[in-house]
């Protein structure tokens, strides 16, 4: 067995017929006929109109002392996010759960360790990704964000993407997906579609958090990771796959950071 298939078999995704040969196969993988809308201008006032200018410094001090909704009462502490600031993938989720909000890094219990194998497992780390989250703040008894939560921190996301300027963005869970391409949509509808938030190309997949209770859809979350890995090959021009310096992914060529 091969470092790969290692990873593979950790993730519970190995063996499964015909995985590698599907990762290789772009024509198994056809794009979708349609493209989902970008985003449109909401037409709502940012109640914040200085986040849209802030830079990572006193954007992340601003996530910080927030106040825009209640859970700022019941946050020990807000999580702005994690990572490269010239990382070419940005990987959004949900909410801070309790560990998120205790150390003040997102995707650090059970569900980020799922997701850091995932991303070792095409070639990336947490390191040279950035990963932030819809809501900066743990909602009480990890319950879902609400409307308004979501509308009072979406300034803080839109500006983490503006100075960021990712070649792709991962959206984990139907939160992350709808908070970047609006409407209602599922990931199981979502997912395999292609889909832009303003020109950036959105690759929608489960939530880590769903994926350790619903372990048979990893095989599909692989998948959606290969189609990262795809749009990553397309932005640059190329097939291929980016190595880290943790990676076992079998091919090179996608670069990881923008060497900004
Ligand atoms: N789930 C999320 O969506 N984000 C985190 O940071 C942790 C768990």
């Amino acid at each position: 067995m091969n470092r790969e298939e290692a990873r593979l078999r950790e993730l519970g995704l190995w063996p499964a017929h015909g995985l590698v040969a599907r990762r290789s196969r772009s024509a198994e993988n056809p794009p979708p006929a349609v493209l989902a809308p970008a985003p449109s201008p909401d037409g709502q006032p940012d109640e914040r109109p200085t986040t849209s200018t802030l830079d990572w410094t006193p954007l992340e001090a601003a996530i910080r002392s927030c106040e825009a909704c209640g859970l700022c009462r019941t946050r020990r502490q807000a999580v702005p996010g994690t990572g490269s600031r010239t990382a070419r993938v940005l990987v959004v989720g949900e909410a801070p759960g309790a560990e998120e909000d205790q150390r003040g890094e997102p995707f650090v219990g059970r569900a980020g360790e799922l997701l850091d194998q995932m991303l070792l497992a095409v070639g990336l780390d947490r390191r040279r990704v950035y990963i932030a989250n819809v809501l900066k703040c743990r909602p009480p008894e990890n319950r879902n964000p609400t409307p308004d939560e979501v509308e009072a921190c979406s300034p803080f996301l839109r500006r983490q993407i503006a100075l960021l300027q990712p070649a792709v963005i991962l959206a984990l869970g139907s939160f992350a997906a709808r908070a970047l391409l609006g409407g209602e949509g599922k990931v199981g509808a979502l997912r395999g579609g292609r889909h832009l938030y303003e020109s950036i190309p959105v690759v929608v997949s489960y939530h880590p958090a769903y994926l350790l209770r619903s372990p048979q859809e990893k095989l599909r979350a692989w998948e959606d990771l290969c189609r990262l890995q795809d749009a990553l090959a397309e932005v640059d021009g190329a097939p291929g796959v980016a190595p880290s310096p943790a990676a076992t992914a079998s091919t090179a060529s996608v670069r990881l950071d923008a060497g900004r």
